[in-house]
């Protein structure tokens, strides 16, 4: 197990950089903020690595990353999963270097070590080099070493801290979130389906999981393609016509304030959150009767009517990941610099439902997620905006005042406020400022 040394000396008093109702602009802009958040964020919480059906069969692997680490998410013939530093035992070569695969072995490139998918070194050509020598070929420093792992219904998060909570306690209020996208499968399961869509951004990591619940922005800026797609819909289609599933999917990017403000956001500790509950932009889309029908001979009616009306729009796992369980899509969260971002937006299939709940979900992908679509794009220029008007000295604060002092305490540590509150920036700014100036411990909320 990799233990985490944090030398940089704290030179930035970062504690003075978020107040409790507005932020500092350095903290989008400092490379040096950069550094430290790779160290005290993503090197010491759980980070979404993949999920457990991209490694199916033993010998499968994915490769990514866990803030500045290469990593590996391996099956291996135990049939269990492990994630293991992605670095050759021997000089340190990254040990994978393509995104996913299937072998018989992990074998590094330069000089021929072989390793099992547990990580356990396997042979060195020449072995008897290191007899009589310091280097013990059955010690831990001979295998690549382990990152300590847990999925929750397939998710699977690593953390470079073995001193963070266990997952489930960690993931708190939004471990619902995975549960309503896993149960809306009539087999209760689920798989990424096809590749993904991977894209850059130009800008910092947090405008990106700010925006998610950000609900005051999609009428504004979403407008001219959401707009557009109501009024080719009205005047386009005879007024009897089924709506097509695209304009389903954009139209409510445009609802009124009001709207947003009934789907509400919940905030809890750590950072995450979701929109939505009672209703989402996604409520109204058109039955699937055969996907109902399975649903139905699953569950039964009133289980299937439970799991229906959980109706959530973005939920966030602070810092890394993002789904949207209704529509089955979950969008990944990979900083690369102070302004630039790694963006992935993957799909998923119902296992058990029939193939037009994916085909949705991949047309949702591509019309909102993806890089050249309708709505993405706006959200992208925006993010890149705020990245060159942060760099203004006219003023050094950022405001998230709205509704400020007006956020409802549900529960311990599940807080609620109207959709255009600030409350989900506030409670990300929380977090961010206990794991900036304490780190990622049991008494970190
Ligand atoms: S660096 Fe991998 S075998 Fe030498
Ligand atoms: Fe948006």
């Amino acid at each position: 197990m990799a233990t985490l040394i944090d030398k940089r000396p704290a030179t930035i008093d970062v504690a003075s950089l978020v107040e409790p109702d507005r932020t500092h602009r350095s903290i989008y802009t400092d490379p040096a903020i950069f550094d430290l958040e790779m160290d005290r964020i993503w090197h010491r919480t759980w980070i979404y690595v993949g999920h457990e059906s991209q490694v199916k069969e033993p010998g499968e692997y994915y490769a990514t990353t866990i803030g500045r680490q290469p990593v590996l998410l391996t099956r291996s013939s135990d049939g269990k999963f492990y994630v293991l530093h992605n670095r050759c035992a021997h000089k340190g070569a990254l040990l994978v270097g393509d995104h996913c695969g299937k072998a018989k072995e992990l074998r590094c490139s330069y000089h021929g070590w072989r390793f099992d998918f547990d990580g356990k070194l396997l042979g060195i050509p020449l072995e008897h080099g290191y007899d009589d020598t310091r280097f013990d070929r059955t010690g831990p420093e001979a295998d690549m070493p382990r990152v300590r792992a847990e999925s929750y219904r397939g998710f699977v998060f690593a953390s470079l801290n073995p001193d963070v909570p266990d997952l489930k306690s960690w993931l708190g209020g939004v471990a619902s979130s995975i549960d309503n996208m896993v149960d809306r499968a009539p087999e209760g399961a689920l798989e990424v389906a096809g590749g993904v869509m991977r894209y850059e951004h130009d800008s910092n990591w947090k405008f990106f999981i700010e925006n998610l619940n950000d609900m005051m922005h999609p009428m504004v800026t979403h407008q001219s393609s959401s707009l557009t797609a109501r009024v080719v819909a009205k005047k386009e289609l005879p007024p009897d016509a089924p709506v097509p599933s695209a304009i389903e999917i954009i139209a409510p990017f445009t609802e009124s304030y009001s709207f947003f403000d009934d789907m509400g956001v919940h905030a809890f500790d750590y950072g995450h959150g979701y929109s939505g509950g009672k209703t989402s932009i996604h409520a109204k889309y058109s039955d699937i009767p055969e996907y109902n029908r399975r649903m139905d001979a699953a569950y039964g009616t009133e289980r299937v009517a439970e799991i229906m009306k959980v109706n959530r729009h973005n939920t966030i796992f602070y810092p890394s990941a993002t789904i949207k369980g209704a529509v089955q899509t979950m969008r990944v969260v990979r900083p690369v610099a102070v302004d630039k971002t790694i963006i992935e937006s993957w799909t998923f299939r119902l296992k058990g439902a029939p193939d037009e709940m994916l085909q949705r979900s991949i047309l949702y992908c591509n019309l909102i997620n993806s890089s050249a679509n309708l709505v993405g794009p706006d959200d992208q220029e925006n993010y890149r905006r705020q990245q060159v008007g942060l760099h203004s000295t006219g003023e050094d604060w950022v405001t998230m005042h709205r509704d400020f002092g007006k956020d409802e305490e549900i529960e311990p540590g599940h807080f609620y406020a109207r959709g255009s509150s600030d409350i989900s920036f506030r409670n990300q700014y929380r977090a961010w400022k206990k794991y900036m100036t304490e780190g990622a411990r049991q008494d970190v909320r």
